[in-house]
């Protein structure tokens, strides 16, 4: 009897994507967010692989494979941890999960918007601690009536767009091209749209062109007292760059899901009471991450029978 594929998951996929997967192939899961090490080992062989952001897909980890591989599936619509050139290089497909996500990670963006200009977090913690200040000493500002800034203008930043239409907001957004058919937001370059908005939200993937595309000559620019969000990569913003304007007050506050080492979130971060700080969870909501968890099985199982995958990135 032939055996069955083998399948390496290095994700936490939740466990409707592990009951697709089990009746077809052998499935290599750790119960942890697993080690380089341990994928090392246990890709070898394997048909798939279903990476994550964070998990690196690079020629090291391809190579240990061994030629085996057909496809690594993406638990995540960025694939900027995945090295495209190398998966194409050697003949790999490679996957990602757009569009299910959308709503959840355009929700969370306006709720750090709320939350940082409401100090959410900040009166939270002083009523945990027994605290009760006065609204005096928690002065917030509206987003009705303000201008918002995207940056980018994709799928995640015109749902944000659809979502504020109740607010009473002026909306802009900063593209490298035109987004036609549409009304609701007028095109700007990035340091008038820094300049001009009250409230500035990150839309952009990561890629070598994003990196630090927000770096401290950009922050310089922004309105004073703006608040800025991302829920995008951590990269895209300079996080040195970032404290400084958050120290000085220049930027008001940030709401932030994402971070350039993440897990790891600086110190100097994490102790500024004017930073809303969220463990990366855009996505996280149960019918979105089930969602997600079809769409990559979908894909991974596609390509591993020699059908076109729904959603392909190579
Ligand atoms: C994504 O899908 O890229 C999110 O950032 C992770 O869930």
């Amino acid at each position: 009897m032939m055996a069955r594929p083998r399948v390496v998951v290095a994700a936490l996929l939740p466990q409707v994507g592990l009951e697709l997967l089990r009746p077809r192939y052998d499935v290599d899961t750790s119960s942890e967010r697993p080690e380089r090490l341990w994928l090392l080992d246990h890709v070898r062989g394997a048909a798939g692989m279903v990476a994550a952001p964070g998990v690196r897909v690079d020629s090291e980890l391809l190579d240990a494979a061994g030629g085996s591989l057909k496809v690594v599936a993406n638990f995540g619509v960025g694939y900027d941890n995945i090295d495209v050139d190398a998966v194409r290089a050697r003949g790999i497909r490679a996957t990602n999960t757009p569009d299910v996500l959308t709503n959840a990670t355009a929700e969370l963006a306006v709720t750090l918007m709320l939350a940082a200009s409401r100090r959410v977090a900040e009166a939270d913690a002083a009523v945990r601690s027994g605290g009760w200040p006065h609204e005096s000493e928690l002065l917030g500002r509206e987003l009705s009536g303000a201008t918002v800034g995207l940056i980018g203008f994709g799928r995640i930043a015109q749902r944000v767009a659809g979502l504020l239409s109740g607010f009473g907001t002026r909306l802009l957004y900063s593209s490298r091209s035109e987004a036609r058919g549409q009304a609701v937001a007028e095109r700007r370059e990035l340091p008038e749209l820094m300049s001009a908005c009250d409230f500035i939200s990150v839309h952009v993937p990561l890629s070598p062109e994003t990196h630090h595309l927000i770096d401290g000559a950009l922050l310089a620019k922004i309105k004073p007292g703006a608040i800025l969000v991302n829920t995008s990569r951590g990269a895209v913003i300079e996080t040195g760059a970032l404290i400084d304007a958050l120290r000085s007050g220049r930027v008001g506050a940030a709401g932030l899901d994402v971070y350039e080492d993440e897990p790891e979130v600086p110190q100097s971060l994490r102790e500024l009471s004017n930073t809303v700080l969220l463990p990366h969870v855009g996505s996280a909501t149960g019918t979105t991450r089930d969602a997600m968890a079809r769409l990559c099985v979908e894909n991974l199982v596609a390509v591993i029978e020699g059908r076109q995958p729904p959603t392909p990135v190579v």
